[in-house]
């Protein structure tokens, strides 16, 4: 037999697998989006009923269950659109990939992203373009314009608002992208909810275009439940890859509580919009401190030093997210996601206290 070496992928080989921090006992989590609101208690003791009596036996069927249905009718998805789920909004971009990974294909978004798009071009053996942001995370539309038309990419991947910078584009900047596209544009709508902006409802009037969305942001992340909302010419093909039972009973009947209780769900993301926007104002009074406008549930500031400033954070309880050495574009900059209100003054504190 082969040494394992030699039998898988060398470019496999030389990867590194994603980054999941270890979280230590008593620390607050507020490096990945997470939502920080639990079900309250009779919530869950409903929640609990329902997962012991979901059919676990049998696997899900996702044309005959209420569930999409129930999605389209929350988020006012239009009719005419179609929808593909994913186990997470991960498993649809790497899906998305693979319907247009064939040699010499090109994927082409917008540095520093999200960076799974990136990750699944070159999985696949795609060229990945990577157009950089201005210094103040807003976009280049010249400059994007040129590299579409210049490279033709098959797929063009747009988070907004972006992930790890908070930006979101102007609706206008985004939509010139889209007609100058020659392939598929990916709308990735992570952070929709926070967002003031949404292409949801373009979705399907333009064959080329998929809008993105997950529960992962709004309270859900251990769901893992994404969808993808376009055109049945390419959402037919998408489901033709999809694994079959890719998605499992218990999150779909998770999920479809949730949506019954979606006022509670809309309650909590007016409440971190709200803690966002106070935390932006403290933080702007900082001087030695660069906050950048966000329209997802985090904020991303540039600090003195960001290793320092990681260190204390974590030391006092807050474990954020470096982005130091990620991008040079991020040189010095945590993200830090907005959690509760009290864990957002006591952060607001620590960094007054550190550069004041
Ligand atoms: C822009 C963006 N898209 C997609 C994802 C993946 O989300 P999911 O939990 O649905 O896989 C993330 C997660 O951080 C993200 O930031």
């Amino acid at each position: 037999m082969k040494p394992i070496k030699e039998i898988i992928r060398q470019d496999i080989q030389a990867m590194s697998a994603y980054h999941v921090s270890t979280v230590p006992t008593g620390c607050v989590k507020l490096d990945a989006m997470e939502s920080p609101y639990d079900f309250p208690e009779a919530m869950q003791n409903q929640l609990s009923n329902l997962l012991s009596k979901s059919p676990i036996r049998l696997y899900p069927h996702i044309a005959i269950d209420d569930f999409l249905p129930q999605l389209r009718d929350t988020f006012a998805i239009p009719q005419s659109t179609a929808i593909a789920l994913g186990n997470g909004s991960d498993e649809l971009i790497q899906f998305i990939t693979m319907l247009v990974a064939r040699k010499n294909a090109k994927v082409l978004s917008i540095e520093p992203t999200f960076v799974m798009y990136k990750h699944n071009a070159n999985l696949f053996g795609m060229e990945y373009i990577g157009v950089p942001l201005n210094q103040d995370f807003t976009i280049n539309p010249k400059q994007l314009l040129d590299e579409i038309e210049k490279n033709q990419p098959d797929l063009i991947f747009i988070a907004y608002p972006n992930n790890p910078t908070g930006t979101r584009y102007s609706h206008e900047d985004v939509e010139k992208i889209i007609q100058a596209a020659t392939g598929l544009v990916v709308i990735d709508e992570a952070y929709g909810a926070f967002s003031s902006d949404s292409f949801l409802p373009q979705a399907g009037s333009c064959e080329h275009l998929l809008v993105l969305r997950t529960f992962s942001k709004i309270g859900f992340a251990g769901l893992r439940i994404g969808y993808v909302s376009g055109s049945a010419s390419v959402i037919n093909e998408l489901n033709k890859i999809l694994p079959p039972y890719n998605m499992n009973q218990l999150s779909l009947t998770a999920a479809k509580y949730a949506l019954k209780h979606i006022d509670w769900i809309n309650d909590n993301i007016t409440r971190l919009k709200m803690e966002r926007e106070i935390m932006f104002s403290a933080l702007e009074d900082i001087e030695s401190i660069t906050v950048f406008p966000s329209e997802g549930n985090f904020l991303t500031i540039r600090v003195p030093d960001a290793k320092a400033c990681f260190d204390e954070l974590l030391r006092q309880g807050f474990l954020v997210k470096n982005l130091h050495g990620n991008h040079q574009l991020l040189e010095n900059c945590l993200r830090i996601t907005i959690g509760k209100q009290q864990d957002n003054s006591i952060i607001i504190q620590i960094l007054q206290k550190m550069y004041r």
